[in-house]
């Protein structure tokens, strides 16, 4: 019979200790509510092909493969997809539909919602039922292909959901709320490898220098928890350490000095380099931050819903 499983993960916010938490420290991240939606039809049982069929719905784009005919490069979420069919060990054709609300490339986390959709899918075709460890595990090496050797922050947010305190040896769910945060794209492309790479040179010519930045993030971090009500002066601290670091940019600079200016603490959060920010808006709208910020080419600013559910199976492909 024909099988149909339905999934949806969210994106994420770092709040804190991103960089930091590729050499083991301790991050603060939080999910959010823009999610990615992922299908998979199973064909019939006699219709055995070793077939995929994907449809991206928000790029418009389709692949037709044939598992037995591999001839093309292919693009690197297909090689993902691959990879998870023949773990897997699949056998039927496998139609997959994919659509998004969480902007590509932005820092917000949307290559780990489709790992971790991805094996979900998988996962719950095989075994019927969504165990979140060993789906976050075999997430990490989807992530891996996209990213290299990523800390793992990214796939474990969008499997469990909530906010969590995370390290590569701690996974803790915190209860962290944040009201008026603030999504701002600045619009500059910026690639997380290139971003993570910059630093492991950083940390490998000035080590005792790195050592000290990484240790003050960590300890930004704990502050955050422990203290939120010096979440202010601590994205500011935390933005200094990754400006430190090498991530932020001239335009990131100005952007926040701006925001500063105007008693908006902010700082970039994921890689850097580009992306997204984050500001904690006090009593500013949407329309007074975008008019703060009218010469520094803001792609958008949005606010979002934080601490929200990870993983999980839906009804329908189209109902959010
Ligand atoms: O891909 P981004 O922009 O969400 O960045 C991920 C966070 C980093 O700490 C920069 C990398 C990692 O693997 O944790």
């Amino acid at each position: 019979m024909k099988k149909t499983i339905i999934v949806s993960s969210p994106g994420k916010l770092i709040i804190g200790g991103e960089h930091a938490v590729v050499y083991g420290r301790r991050a603060l991240v939080t999910s959010i509510g823009m999610r990615l939606y992922m299908q998979l039809i199973e064909e019939e049982e006699d219709k055995k092909k070793k077939m995929i069929n994907i449809s991206f719905h928000d790029t418009n784009k389709s692949y037709s493969i044939d598992l037995l005919n591999l001839t093309d490069s292919y693009p690197i979420e297909i090689q993902a997809i691959i990879f998870i069919y023949n773990y897997f060990k699949s056998n039927n054709e496998i139609n997959l539909q994919i659509r998004s609300n969480i902007p590509i490339g932005t820092g917000l986390g949307s290559s780990a919602a489709f790992s971790v959709c991805l094996v979900g899918c998988f996962y719950i075709l095989n075994f019927k039922k969504i165990d979140q460890d060993e789906i976050n595990q075999l997430a990490y090496q989807v992530e891996c292909i996209f990213h290299g050797t990523p800390s793992g922050i990214d796939n474990t947010i969008s499997t469990y959901g909530q906010s969590l305190v995370y390290s590569r040896t701690l996974k803790k769910h915190i209860n962290f709320h944040l009201s008026n945060l603030a999504i701002i794209d600045t619009g500059i492309p910026k690639s997380t490898k290139r971003m993570v790479d910059l630093v492991r040179l950083f940390v490998e010519k000035n080590q005792i220098k790195a050592e000290q930045i990484l240790h003050d993030i960590e300890i930004c971090v704990d502050t955050m928890i422990e203290h939120p009500e010096e979440i202010n002066q601590l994205f500011q601290r935390n933005q200094q350490l990754l400006k430190d670091l090498g991530v932020s940019i001239i335009e990131i600079d100005n952007i926040i000095q701006i925001l500063a200016d105007n008693n908006i603490s902010a700082k970039i959060t994921g890689a850097g380099g580009g992306g997204c920010l984050i500001a904690l808006t006090s009593s500013f709208t949407k329309n007074q931050i975008l008019d703060l910020l009218k010469e520094n080419h803001i792609k958008s600013i949005e606010f979002v819903e934080c601490g929200v559910e990870g993983l999980r199976e839906e009804q329908n492909f189209f109902s959010n």
